[in-house]
């Protein structure tokens, strides 16, 4: 329907409808006056959205377009008993000691086998590489050289790990499990050549043991390169329980980045006693990648497919069957809409993460409309401040990943590198809310909105987000990528137990584990095995536009993190 399109502009609008749709830009621009003196800056009438939703709270107006009554409210939930952080998860704790049954690295570390890596792709997509290094070195009882950056990714972000990382806390709480060393060593006066071979993506421990052992029983040094995802999802107990270790206690931003953290945390908790952290994936290159259609007409599809074309590939897209299987990034608006829905009202700070957004200023107003306390760190921060990080895209990320880490809520329009490795993190540290949208089941209800009263959306909102909240147990054990469900790492309390069986706040608690850490029963399963798998595009710093100067896409290889999985028939074995 015409009227649902998102980047409608009035000069595409009949002419008869320009009087009434002025006198409402009026009405609205005064109650976003009146809303807060926060809302964002006034656009000339031509350019501003007609958000049809966005009615006050006291005189009802009508739905414009099917004359059904869709009142947006102002007020969020004021019995949001569990808005704001799960009533469980204090019967869970993160648990990622080794056992003592783990040797010492001192013991199983051979001499003469140096394993190194070349991370691929953004800070998120690095960092599950760096993770899953780690415990490479350990199944292979080899020497880990300190993992070499990507610096030739989209994402042209030079900086090396130890400006990213405090290499030396890596490298000391990492001791008992295993010998990491800044460089090769020198032998013979100069320093050994590695071999550079790649692996196949999800490689098991198996796979390292008869694909890399041999050469690196005969090279004595093997450097990895591309080295993103490369390890199985399920391994023994005591590797999953090391890659926790490494990820959420021995990567530590450097000292500059952490304290540059915590005042941007800080500032966001002066504002309010809560805070919502939303990041935002809109740019146009993911938009392009998604094979989605947002409304935007002729234009978009132009300007979309254009960028398309540069990526062999992707074969032609079926935007409408994208959004359907839930592959589409919701737009601002929606997530907007979502979150009033759940019960978060007009008066929450929210922070925004984002890179370019496709459509800029005219694609946020909806949702700043809704949440006119909108922050990033450009406004909470002052250019002086940001100035260290500004140019390197990695420790842009990285601030944004503190602040979303330590947001009370944390909600993602995507299911990206960044959402995925956050959503396992705050799992881990406590089960913080964190949201993620039910895209599948979302998507139709969005494109019936105009069909329903508010109260009727916000009723369905809250029954298809069931299972998408972050609460204990949403995903089964042993489901979807281990670095987003880290189940071997997640402990419960006795008393959990005792809840589980029969206490009726326990919605989403419908597994139980029994002692031996094996599922019981039934738990809210929402794992697709088709996930999306978005390219971290995070912080693309090219400003303008659309890249056609300043992206150069040399080689499909450049960008084989958009292919799924190189090797079919490998996933195929590994699905056990
Ligand atoms: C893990 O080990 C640390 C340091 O030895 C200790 O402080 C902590 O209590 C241990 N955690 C658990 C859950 O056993
Ligand atoms: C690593 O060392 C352990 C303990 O000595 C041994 O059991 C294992 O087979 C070794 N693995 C490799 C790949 O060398
Ligand atoms: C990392 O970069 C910094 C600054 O460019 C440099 O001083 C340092 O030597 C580099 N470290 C490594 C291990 O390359
Ligand atoms: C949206 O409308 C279609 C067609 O009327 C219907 O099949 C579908 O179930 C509706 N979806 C929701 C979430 O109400
Ligand atoms: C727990 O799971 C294990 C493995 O599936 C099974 O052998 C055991 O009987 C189960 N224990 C209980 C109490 O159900
Ligand atoms: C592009 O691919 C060719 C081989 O197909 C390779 O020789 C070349 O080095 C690649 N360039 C880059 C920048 O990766």
């Amino acid at each position: 329907m015409a009227s649902q399109r998102r980047r409608q502009t009035q000069h595409q609008q009949p002419r008869f409808l320009i009087p009434v749709v002025s006198v409402i830009f009026a009405a609205l621009l005064f109650l976003l006056a009146l809303l807060s003196f926060l809302a964002p800056p006034p656009m000339s009438d031509n350019r501003l959205r007609r958000p049809a939703w966005l009615n006050d709270d006291i005189e009802v107006k009508r739905n414009v377009i099917t004359d059904e009554v869709f009142r947006v409210p102002i007020v969020g939930r004021s019995t949001g008993h569990d808005l704001w952080g799960s009533k469980l998860s204090k019967f869970f704790y993160g648990c990622s000691n080794a056992s003592n049954k783990f040797a010492q690295a001192e013991v199983i570390t051979q001499p003469n086998r140096y394993l190194m890596i070349a991370t691929s792709g953004g800070l998120n997509q690095q960092r599950t590489g760096i993770t899953d290094a780690v415990v490479a070195a350990r199944i292979l009882n080899a020497t880990l050289i300190v993992p070499k950056l990507d610096s030739n990714s989209f994402w042209k972000d030079a900086s090396n790990f130890t400006e990213i990382f405090d290499v030396d806390w890596f490298i000391s709480f990492l001791s008992k499990d295993i010998k990491i060393i800044k460089q090769l060593p020198i032998k013979g006066g100069k320093i050994v050549a590695p071999y550079t071979m790649r692996v196949p993506r999800k490689c098991t421990e198996r796979c390292y043991q008869t694909r890399v052992l041999p050469v690196l029983l005969k090279k004595h040094a093997v450097q990895l390169t591309k080295f993103d995802y490369r390890l199985a999802n399920k391994l023994r107990t005591d590797l999953q329980k090391l890659r926790c270790r490494v990820n959420y206690h021995a990567l530590k931003f450097t000292d500059p980045i952490l304290e540059m953290g915590k005042k941007l945390v800080q500032r966001m908790r002066m504002k309010n006693r809560h805070f919502i952290a939303l990041h935002l994936r809109f740019e146009p290159d993911m938009l392009a990648f998604s094979g989605c259609y947002y409304g935007g007409g002729e234009k978009e599809k132009k300007e979309l497919g254009a960028i398309r074309k540069r990526w062999k590939t992707l074969h032609t897209s079926n935007p409408d069957k994208e959004r359907r299987h839930g592959k589409c990034p919701l737009t601002p608006e929606e997530v907007g809409l979502m979150l009033r829905a759940l019960g978060f009202g007009s008066d929450v700070h929210l922070y925004v993460a984002s890179g370019e957004v496709y459509g800029g200023e005219e694609t946020l107003a909806p949702l700043k409309a809704l949440f006119p306390n909108f922050h990033s760190k450009e406004t909470i921060a002052s250019k002086e401040e940001l100035a260290p990080f500004s140019a390197f895209s990695s420790r842009m990320a990285a601030l944004d990943f503190i602040v979303c880490d330590e947001s009370d809520v944390f909600v993602t329009n995507n299911n990206g590198n960044m959402a995925r490795m956050l959503a396992g993190r705050r799992r881990y540290f406590g089960h913080k809310r964190t949201i993620r949208p039910n895209a599948k089941k979302l998507y139709s209800l969005f494109m019936n909105r105009t069909d329903m009263t508010w109260e009727a959306f916000a009723s369905k909102v809250h029954t298809f987000q069931r299972g998408f909240m972050g609460e204990p147990k949403e995903i089964r054990p042993g489901r979807g990528e281990f670095h987003e469900n880290p189940s071997t790492c997640i402990c419960e309390y006795p008393e959990a137990k005792v809840l589980d069986s029969g206490s009726q706040g326990v919605v989403f608690l419908k597994g139980k584990r029994n002692d031996t850490g094996e599922e019981i029963g039934e738990s809210t399963d929402h794992f697709l095995d088709e996930e999306p798998d978005w390219p971290d595009l995070d912080y693309v710093e090219n400003h303008n536009g659309l890249g056609e100067k300043g992206m150069t896409y040399k080689n499909d290889t450049d960008y084989d993190m958009f292919l799924k999985f190189e090797e079919p028939e490998l996933e195929e074995m590994l699905s056990d």
